[in-house]
């Protein structure tokens, strides 16, 4: 290969905008860095760009971001957002899963109930792990085509990953799935018989758990096929959100999940002629940083969003601001969303 033929990648995120068969999009990174403004932009930039094609975008944070960041309430049940009609959205909360599944027939001396009390509890990230599979159950669903349901057949699904700590957590969900199963095993076939004696609500978590079982498989072949996988990471151009980034874009390339697109958030683009002196300095500090990534991350799509002059809320201002994301933005040009 000549010198010739070797170009950096595009520093934006067309090649997820107009890729054909990507089904699943996460979008993770540190708090606050606009995890929840990106996704939302992605989202808002595949359903126009693909207007026959049906997106979803899901938050499992409790915190209810899409709510606020489009200015309408979103439920566990996906609504499309008002002014879009291939752009649905879709608010989960982890902790009424984890109910559902410990607490199945409503009755808290039921044995079997405290049973999988005790094993849900005892492994970290179950939480997260059971509102993923909530989610993915909700999709498969709204996909069998069986008639019954007049749900929308999704070709994408963008995820608002909680912040990092969690999304590491999310990673592990096979194995964390895996070691629920065992133990659910384990137990059932110790006591075996005396399970049979218990309760209506043993069908029922028997049915849970083959669920799980199903779905375990399911994502163990999908989200580590880069066809239908990939993740993006925001970040700022600070020291702890890019040593958090590289241990999140570790993580991912231990799990064997796709990652080749960072989004570096409300850089300021300051000008050399800038009079204001904390603009200069910052800048200064950021740009440092931009040259590191520059450097350590140059086979990854760059893409390079400067700070705006106002919160990026509602659809109007995060359509405006989606086009960052696919058309580069060029220092000196006008940062005003209004
Ligand atoms: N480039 C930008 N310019 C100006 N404001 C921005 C920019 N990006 C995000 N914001 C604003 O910063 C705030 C935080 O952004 P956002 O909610 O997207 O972050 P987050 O990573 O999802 O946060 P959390 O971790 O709390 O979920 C929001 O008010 C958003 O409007
Ligand atoms: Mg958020
Ligand atoms: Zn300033």
């Amino acid at each position: 290969m000549s010198d010739i033929d070797y170009e950096l990648p595009d520093p934006s995120l067309k090649s997820i905008v107009t890729h054909d068969s990507l089904k699943w999009i996460f979008v993770g990174g540190k708090g606050g860095v606009g995890k929840t403004t990106s996704s939302s932009s992605i989202s808002i930039q595949l359903a126009l760009n693909n207007p026959d094609k049906q997106y979803l975008l899901i938050s499992t944070d409790p915190a209810h971001n899409l709510s606020d960041a489009f200015g309408e309430k979103f439920n566990k049940d996906a609504r499309k957002i008002s002014g879009m009609n291939n752009l649905s959205c879709m608010e989960i909360d982890p902790t009424s899963t984890l109910q559902d599944l410990t607490q199945s027939n409503g009755d808290p001396s039921d044995p079997l109930q405290n049973m999988m009390g005790d094993i849900t509890s005892s492994i970290p990230g179950i939480d997260e792990a059971l509102s993923f599979m909530e989610v993915i159950k909700h999709i498969k669903k709204s996909q069998k085509k069986d008639g019954e349901s007049n749900d929308i057949e999704y070709d994408t699904i963008i995820f608002d990953t909680a912040p990092t700590g969690h999304t590491l957590r999310f990673l592990q969900l096979p194995q964390t799935f895996s070691k629920l199963l065992a133990k659910f095993d384990e137990i059932t076939s110790k006591f075996g018989g005396l399970l049979n004696n218990l309760g209506g609500g043993k069908q029922d978590i028997y049915a849970k758990v083959t669920e799980l079982k199903e779905l375990t498989k399911l994502i163990n072949e999908q989200f580590t096929d880069p066809e239908l996988t990939t993740f993006v990471v925001v970040c700022i151009a600070e020291f702890l959100s890019l040593y958090e980034s590289e241990r999140l874009i570790q993580e991912l390339n231990e799990y064997g999940i796709d990652v080749n697109t960072i989004i570096i958030n409300q850089l300021l683009f300051t000008q050399n002629d800038d009079p204001c002196k904390r603009c200069q300095s910052r800048s200064k500090v950021q740009n440092k940083y931009l040259d590191q990534m520059d450097e350590l991350y140059e086979d990854f799509h760059l893409v390079k969003v400067p700070l705006v002059n106002t919160e990026v809320r509602g659809l109007e201002k995060l359509t405006k601001f989606s086009k960052f994301l696919v058309n580069p933005y060029i220092p000196g040009n006008s940062v005003d969303l209004d």
